[in-house]
């Protein structure tokens, strides 16, 4: 039994697979009325389509959290400024450096420095890290993801070595923007920030929550149409999770279901693109990363950042790999991921357009 409208869907999944665009309203019903029809479509073409391009391998990148204090204070957030019961901590140098000498050891050829908003980190002592980790590890990418900073800035790091720089997007919905962000933030300001990075020159991540308080098929409908325009070289989605002391703390999680959909969506939209099956994903299903991998994923983003401070890094209740070594996560990784036929591989994981 299906109704009229979930009819309209097989079409138009076949037509994505073939023009790699759709139209607004088409997306919302791609989204809206989806069927378990359409989602195991999408995800063999999505699969295939990325056979093609990266054969079975799956990169990894090495996380390192090495700052969780953040000037800023998103309402969905575990480490937004007015919660006063997170601990906070940051890194120093060298240790941030320990993590990357230990990830190379493990094959990590990517590092993702992430923080929160932290005004510690001047341009010049960032700058002056990424020297040096690119200075030890010449043969590694440096991946920013550090929130919105000033073009000057931005370019500074740039020059410093950074290759790549994730900044999700959230939403691509001003007043969805607007709900889930306080006053000062601007959603005009973080898309200027998307589109200096792309013309400094970084490879540029985009990217949203999935399950978000007041998303609608509409708002992922803006979210897809802002992908299939900006193309980004990475988009990072996982599932909205509650935080308990966050405004959010009684919302709804995001579902698997919903965020694997939107991954097989992604690689047929922008077959190059690098997606990750984050951990979010694999935080409200135990086998979630896998599911995502199966759906078009093809990029584990496990954490390097030393056991103590793991789990302070709290951007959301239940995050797993808390109590694990580096070095845990990656043989865990590895098993699962051979488990599903297929391949972690030493390898920076540039995209291949
Ligand atoms: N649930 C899921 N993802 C979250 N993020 C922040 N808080 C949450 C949450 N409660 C995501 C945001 C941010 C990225 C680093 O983590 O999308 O950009
Ligand atoms: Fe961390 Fe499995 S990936 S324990």
């Amino acid at each position: 039994m299906s109704l009229p409208m979930h009819e309209a869907v097989m079409p138009l999944a076949k037509q994505l697979k073939e023009t790699h665009a759709l139209s607004l309203a088409e997306y919302e019903t791609l989204i809206r009325y989806r069927t378990p029809e359409a989602a195991a479509y999408l995800a063999e073409e999505a699969v295939k389509v990325r056979k093609e391009i990266y054969g079975n391998a799956v990169f990894v990148r090495g996380l390192i959290e090495f700052s969780n204090y953040c000037k800023n204070d998103c309402l969905y957030c575990g480490i937004r400024r007015s919660n006063r019961s997170a601990e906070r901590y940051r890194l120093r140098d060298e240790e941030i450096l320990a993590c990357c000498d230990e990830g190379y050891g493990l094959g990590f050829r990517t590092f993702v420095l992430q923080s929160g908003e932290d005004g510690a980190y001047s341009d010049e002592r960032l700058c002056a890290l990424i020297r040096r980790i690119k200075e030890a590890h010449p043969d590694c990418a440096v991946t920013l993801s550090i929130g919105e900073r000033s073009f000057a800035s931005y370019e500074k790091l740039y020059q410093a070595g950074a290759d790549r720089y994730l900044l999700r997007h959230e939403t691509a919905d001003q007043a969805h923007y607007e709900t889930l962000h306080p006053k000062e933030m601007s959603f005009a300001h973080r898309m200027e920030c998307l589109q200096a990075l792309r013309q400094i020159g970084y490879q540029t991540g985009c990217g949203f929550m999935v399950g978000s308080p007041g998303q609608t098929p509409h708002t992922l409908a803006e979210d897809l149409k802002f992908v299939e325009s900006f193309r980004p070289d990475m988009c990072g989605i996982g599932p909205f999770i509650p935080h308990h002391e966050t405004p959010f703390a009684n919302a709804a999680a995001g579902t698997v279901e919903l965020t694997c959909y939107l991954l097989s969506i992604l690689r047929l939209i922008y077959p190059p693109v690098l997606l990750p099956s984050t951990t979010a994903l694999g935080t409200i299903d135990p086998k979630g990363r896998e599911k995502g991998i199966l759906a078009g994923a093809n990029v584990l983003m496990p954490n390097l950042s030393p056991r103590t401070v793991r789990k302070k890094y709290d951007l959301y209740d239940n995050k797993i790999c808390t109590e694990e070594e580096a070095a845990e996560c990656r043989g865990c990784l590895e098993a699962r991921i051979s488990a599903i036929g297929y391949k972690i591989v030493t390898d920076r994981g540039d995209i291949r357009k």
